[in-house]
């Protein structure tokens, strides 16, 4: 691509699982985006990249220079129980880089924001769901989103998400997904495998190579809120049984039915790119990248 056809991209949060594989793409069809993020990370050697905390304004005023185009793909992520113990330190690390963030944005030549929340931002006022930080984090910064276009001539498309997963995932088994961690605990596991309630809960995931065509493709559209997932239905039962026969195991399935069995708001999604990625291609992608990287 022609250096001066290329777009001023900045991906925030360029080190986690879908900030990789979303500059890997935007690499693949010929930009050059700038990365922000905060742990050092080997890849990308000959793109530029930016080393901070986005609670701190200097980092974010140095990041924007000349920015048009932000992917904003930051967040705190833990685990459920972290999330719902500690609700009001996990929202904050979600809120304040993403307001400090913003501030800068509005001194700065930007003209459109992708902002990556999820669908789990549609259980924050359902009373049955308790108090989630992370939820809550999602849903306020949508919120926020929404005020500062009011105020400003920046853009931001509000892009939900579905659960990710894929090759590259997080598999620590303290911070990782329900797929990633049941992947690594059916590989772990000898004899009994223990599933949390009945199993019968009912879900929906998207890979990750669908999820980032759409991110991508949400640049040129003109809506700006989006849901992306794929509408296929399955259930935990059915990705443990898959997993289980991919990795090759022969466990004995058990059931803890004093765990509840959460019910699921089912989303209707507004994909642009169809996701291609079955939920067994998907997962025989995942086990085998799982297996080169972890087991
Ligand atoms: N993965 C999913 O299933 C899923 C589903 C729906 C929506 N999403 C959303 O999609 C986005 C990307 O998810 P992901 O799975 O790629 O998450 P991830 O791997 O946890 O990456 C998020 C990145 O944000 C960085 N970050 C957080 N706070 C920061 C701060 N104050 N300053 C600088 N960097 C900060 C983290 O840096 P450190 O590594 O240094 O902490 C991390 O690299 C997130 O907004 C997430 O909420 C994800």
């Amino acid at each position: 691509m022609n250096p001066k056809t290329r777009e001023k991209i900045l991906i925030v949060g360029a080190g986690g699982f879908v900030g990789k594989v979303l500059t890997q793409s935007l690499v693949a069809e010929g930009q050059m985006p700038l990365l922000a993020l905060r742990k050092k990370i080997s890849d990308f050697p000959k793109l530029k990249k930016y080393h901070g905390d986005l609670e701190d304004p200097a980092f974010c005023n140095k990041i924007l220079k000349n920015i048009e185009t932000v992917f904003y793909l930051a967040a705190f992520k833990k685990n459920i129980r972290f999330h719902s113990e500690q609700p009001f330190e996990t929202l904050a690390k979600n809120v304040k880089p993403f307001i400090t963030f913003l501030e800068a944005a509005k001194k700065s030549k930007v003209k459109t924001i992708m902002y990556i929340s999820s669908t789990n931002a549609e259980y924050a006022l359902d009373p049955d769901s308790g108090i989630d930080g992370y939820v809550y984090g999602k849903f306020v910064n949508e919120l926020i989103a929404r005020a500062f276009v009011k105020e400003t001539k920046i853009a931001i498309k509000i892009l939900r998400s579905a659960a990710v997963y894929g090759p590259g995932d997080n598999f620590d088994p303290k911070t990782a997904n329900f797929i990633p961690s049941m992947i690594r605990k059916v590989d772990e596991t000898k004899g009994q495998l223990e599933v949390w309630g009945k199993g019968n809960r009912q879900l929906q995931f998207i890979y990750i190579h669908d999820l980032v065509k759409n991110i991508i493709a949400a640049k040129n559209s003109s809506d700006d809120f989006l849901t992306f997932g794929n509408p296929d239905i399955v259930s935990v039962n059915e990705v443990v049984d898959k997993i289980v026969k991919s990795i090759g195991k022969k466990l004995k399935i058990s059931h803890d039915i004093t765990k509840p069995d959460k019910s699921t708001k089912l989303s209707t999604f507004t994909n642009i790119v169809k996701p291609k990625t079955s939920i067994d291609q998907g997962l025989q992608e995942t086990i085998d990248f799982y297996k080169n990287h972890h087991a």
